[in-house]
């Protein structure tokens, strides 16, 4: 695993910068984790493009040393928020000290409904991570290479909340450590494709969010990650993550999507079941999102198309297909699926964060 030098010296600056970051879409999940942010399993995400946070950071010079920092969401103040982000930035502090020479003034806004397991709190984090690493480089006249740079910021995102760590780079991300993927590791999330040669498939996959229901979700994914700790089905858990890993990775260089659709279809249920059968279970999912896939299973065995859903924690459907098929799944959702859900996101495959200075 690659460290990161933390520079200790007293500069201020002003400056202010916009960043943008969008969520991601676990195909193998992440569920559970131990001491700060570092997951009990790897996992493999899609970056999205068009579901994005952006952010708007200025920093201003300050004399006394301390946290201070004033957040808006979409220019409304949000205690909530705020208290969340002022949780990771003191996770922060101790690898970028000079946060607290600095007055913080952010301001972020969503084009998606978030709290309701699209992962808001992904692209949210992420976008403030590539910006924290960016006024960074500024404040030490220090420019290390791109690919660097988004390591960093994956390291700091990973601090806010771990799937965070997932959406600073693109096409598709491994964080965790896992023996399929070499580098892979726990404190950063890593671009599959230096890894291994992506199949083209992949880099213009598609994702269809299908909202069934746009209220923040009743359980938190914190709750979620702590009630794996003492979980009955911990180990089976772990043993399913690392076949899937290596499976997933066959898949992602053959293009055998195929094979590709029961490891991701159960992973979401996996995930969800895991919530069933925890200690204080619970269900994210509607009747709407069952009705769903049970369409989804029809329709992918009448018509024999690679189409596959998957979940986050949330009721929320993401329908994955290739490009190739577009067409048949557009056709599919306006015929049989509307009638399930509020709003359809047509989303695809991203690159990742991404940042300008403005001053
Ligand atoms: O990053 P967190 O703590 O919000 O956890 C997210 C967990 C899932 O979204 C359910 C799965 C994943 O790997 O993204």
């Amino acid at each position: 695993m690659k460290t990161f030098k933390v520079h200790h010296c007293n500069k201020k600056i002003k400056a202010a910068i916009k960043t943008e970051a969008p969520s991601n879409l676990a195909l193998v999940k992440y569920w559970g984790k131990k001491d700060l942010q570092i997951p009990i399993n790897p996992s493999i995400s899609l970056t999205l493009s068009k579901s994005t946070t952006q952010t708007q950071i200025e920093i201003t010079p300050k004399q006394n040393k301390g946290l201070s920092l004033d957040f808006t969401f979409d220019s409304k103040p949000n205690k909530n928020f705020e208290s969340k982000i002022k949780t990771f930035f003191n996770r922060v502090v101790e690898y970028c000290p000079w946060i607290l020479n600095h007055h913080f003034k952010i301001n972020s806004k969503n084009n998606f409904p978030h709290s309701s397991g699209i992962a808001s709190s992904a692209s949210s984090m992420a976008s403030i991570a590539i910006g924290l690493s960016q006024l960074e480089n500024q404040i030490y006249e220090n420019h290390p290479p791109e690919k660097e740079q988004k390591l960093k910021a994956s390291f700091l995102a990973r601090l806010g909340s771990g799937s965070a760590s997932r959406s600073i780079e693109g096409p598709l991300v491994i964080w965790g450590e896992s023996k399929s993927f070499k580098t892979s590791n726990d404190h950063y999330g890593v671009s599959v494709s230096q890894l291994i040669d992506l199949h083209k498939d992949f880099k213009t996959f598609c994702d269809t969010i299908l909202i069934v229901d746009k209220n923040p979700k009743k359980v938190s994914s914190s709750m979620g990650h702590q009630m794996m700790n003492h979980h009955p089905f911990f180990s089976g858990r772990i043993a399913q993550t690392v076949n899937h890993i290596s499976s997933l990775k066959e898949v992602l260089i053959t293009g055998n999507l195929q094979r590709m659709i029961p490891i991701v279809e159960r992973e979401a249920l996996s995930l969800h079941g895991l919530m069933f059968s925890s200690s204080s279970y619970y269900l994210l999912m509607q009747p709407n999102t069952l009705k769903i896939i049970n369409r989804i299973f029809d329709f992918r065995k009448s018509s024999k198309l690679p189409i596959m859903f998957s979940l986050d924690a949330g009721p929320n459907v993401h329908l994955l297909y290739p490009l190739s098929i577009q067409k048949k799944v557009m056709e599919f959702i306006k015929s049989q699926l509307l009638d399930c859900c509020i709003k359809v996101l047509d989303d695809q495959v991203g690159q990742g964060a991404t940042w300008s200075f403005i001053r």
